[in-house]
């Protein structure tokens, strides 16, 4: 399988320099991906003009979120349809920031990955523990819950991809051992097997939570994991470019 690199951008980047992150992402990459599928998520009044600028390369652009419904009364939402309208083939959902800063539910991620597939973007649905919850040994346990109550029938089979961010490696520096990423995501698959059978076997897992070049390596080595979904490091095309290049390393 592919891995798959994604940059969650968050709320960052105004027109020029977010034109000039995705330009040089795309300069750095060159004609091909090299074996490694390469994501951006603007926010979303960059959508476009990053979708324009990446046109022709091998690199894609995905939202951050999306509303469940297609159309309607939701002063401030944006729709699947409209993402997809923009040029974004992909969209996180579920993000821990979203669940924490909205009230996100687990029961909301899953119409929006509904709404997501409907409108035919591929969602990167993200769970995780908090540190309280690791330090209780209910890391797996919430996980589990969250995978159960975010992911709809059909997930596996529309290629849906799952990111694994513990709460507190995001944006703190931390990360967890390579070991408790390697549980984690084998206790993820074989959820994802139990539940979806042959596809739930062929689902990527990313790893998201402090990833920089200078742990990239080791990480993307660790057996499940399919990818890296990239905070702080993304807004640095030289180290977004390194983490890429770790991911052909790993697949080599
Ligand atoms: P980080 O964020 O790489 O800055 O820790 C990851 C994420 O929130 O997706």
């Amino acid at each position: 399988m592919r891995p798959l690199i994604a940059g969650n951008w968050k709320m960052n980047g105004l027109g020029a320099e977010g034109l000039a992150l995705a330009s040089a992402v795309r300069k750095g990459l060159g004609e091909g991906g090299q074996g490694v599928e390469v994501l951006l998520c603007p926010p979303f009044t960059l959508i476009e003009r990053v979708a324009r600028a990446v046109a022709g390369s091998p690199i894609a652009v995905g939202g951050q979120d999306c509303h469940p419904k297609a159309s309607g009364a939701h002063t401030g939402d944006v729709s699947a349809p409209m993402l997809k309208d923009a040029g974004a083939t992909w969209v996180i959902l579920g993000h821990s920031e979203r669940r924490a800063d909205h009230g996100e539910t687990d029961a909301l991620v899953r119409a929006k990955v509904e709404a997501a597939l409907a409108a035919g973007l591929t969602p990167i649905v993200c769970v995780g523990e908090t540190l309280a919850e690791r330090d209780a040994g209910r890391a797996e346990a919430v996980v589990e819950a969250q995978l159960a109550g975010s992911l709809p029938e059909g997930f596996a089979a529309a290629k849906g991809v799952v990111a694994y961010e513990p709460v507190w490696a995001i944006g703190t520096g931390r990360t967890p051992s390579d070991a408790d990423i390697g549980a984690m995501h084998a206790a993820i698959r074989a959820l994802l097997a139990t539940r979806f059978g042959e596809a739930g076997k062929a689902v990527r897992i990313l790893y998201g939570g402090s990833v920089k070049a200078a742990n990239a390596k080791p990480i993307l080595a660790v057996p499940e994991v399919g990818g890296a979904l990239v905070g702080g490091a993304s807004l640095q095309a030289e180290e977004f470019l390194a983490i890429i290049a770790a991911a052909r390393v790993a697949v080599a």
